[in-house]
């Protein structure tokens, strides 16, 4: 099972786990935003290996060089990879220790949000290739992931909403009392401190899931709520060449998704007004969507999920906040009426 620890005394847990695991050698793999993060964390004489920033060198070219960095120091299969970085970086690191020598140990050390409530959870690895995000990778999980807020204060304020959204899905799937006190947390003026039991209240909630269904065949699919709406909007903001940050299209997927399931299950109506007003206080500006959009938006839709027919996509939807609904379809009729409702909820 994999080991999570939340505390904001990283260097000495870190330090602690390093020493019980006892490898030939260490690695600290970072980008350069993070470079700092790891150099003070490594009390222990790792080879600091530093890698460009961003997801579009989540790439195989960066994948080498760290293969690289590994092969030529002498690693082994009883070395040691430590991930310091947000999503991008323990995706790749991850990957990389999971394929260097047919599998190296890692540890990864969130310093996002969504790193930590995320990326660095659950054994997902890997990188993008040609057009196409994660299209290489395996299935890996960190012997350990340990979890601070306190790398988040120096996170633009946009990050730490991001990721906050994928707290908010965490919460919708898993019960109404998280959820409600993640509508009681202020993310505009975040306390980071009062964030750290939040969070790892949240992080519990992707663990229990993964652990049900590591390989995303059924219950794993609740992580899902959110993200087919949620990904249209991001993929619709990057061909208008004005990206959003994810979690700031999953947070409105999640309001679109959420009608659906007001449409389709009885989900209730005083709740979408709640997340609307959540949406227009830390998720604006809305996406500029008129009806001509939702052509483009229904067909982003219907690619983003495999296996549905052209006029139903496949969605998980709720009964109320804490009951999901997985494998569930809509048709395009009533996925433009949602849409409409949507756009008549935040004003648009
Ligand atoms: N494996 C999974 O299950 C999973 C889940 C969700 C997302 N992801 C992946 O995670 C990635 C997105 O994660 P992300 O948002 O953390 O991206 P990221 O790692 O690219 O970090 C975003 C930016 O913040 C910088 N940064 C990191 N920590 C910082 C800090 N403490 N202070 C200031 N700047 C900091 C980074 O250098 C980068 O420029 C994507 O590649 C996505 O595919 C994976
Ligand atoms: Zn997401």
């Amino acid at each position: 099972m994999q080991r999570l620890i939340f505390t904001n005394d990283v260097a000495a847990q870190l330090a602690g786990i390093v020493a019980e695991i006892a490898p030939n050698r260490v690695y600290i793999l970072t980008d350069s935003n993070t470079e700092a993060i790891g150099n003070e964390l490594n009390t222990f004489g790792a080879k600091m290996i530093t890698i460009q920033p961003g997801d579009e060198h989540k790439d195989l070219h960066s994948l080498a060089d760290i293969w690289s960095e590994l092969s030529l120091s002498g690693a082994t299969r009883r070395s040691l990879l430590i991930n310091v970085g947000g999503g991008m970086i323990t995706d790749i690191g991850g990957f990389a220790a999971a394929s260097f020598k047919r599998g190296i140990r890692f540890i990864n050390v969130p310093t996002t949000l969504l790193g930590a409530v995320d990326a660095a959870v659950g054994g997902k690895t890997g990188v993008n290739f040609l057009h196409f995000k994660n299209e290489i990778g395996a299935f890996a999980a960190a012997d350990a992931v340990i979890i601070s807020t306190r790398y988040f204060s120096t996170l633009p304020a946009a990050e730490l909403r991001s990721g906050f959204a994928e707290m908010l899905k965490h919460g919708l799937i898993s019960s109404a009392d998280t959820y409600r006190r993640l509508l009681a947390f202020d993310i505009v003026d975040a306390d980071l401190d009062a964030l750290l039991p939040l969070l790892e209240e949240n992080v519990g909630v992707k663990r229990r899931i993964v652990e049900i269904d590591p390989r995303e065949q059924g219950l794993r699919k609740a992580l899902n709520l959110g993200h087919t709406a949620g990904h249209a909007f991001e993929s619709l903001a990057m061909e208008r060449q004005a990206p959003v940050p994810h979690g700031f299209a999953v947070a409105h997927g999640l309001l679109v998704e959420m009608v659906i399931a007001h449409l389709l299950e009885g989900f209730p109506s005083a709740e979408l007004q709640i997340f609307a007003a959540l949406l227009r206080e830390a998720y604006a500006p809305a996406p500029a969507i008129t009806c001509d959009d939702y052509p483009r938006l229904l067909d982003l839709m219907s690619h983003d999920k495999k296996n549905v027919s052209a006029d139903k996509i496949n969605f998980t939807l709720l009964s109320e906040p804490g009951t999901p609904l997985i494998d569930r379809t809509a048709d395009t009729d009533t996925i433009k009426t949602a849409l409409d409702l949507y756009r008549t909820l935040l004003n648009i």
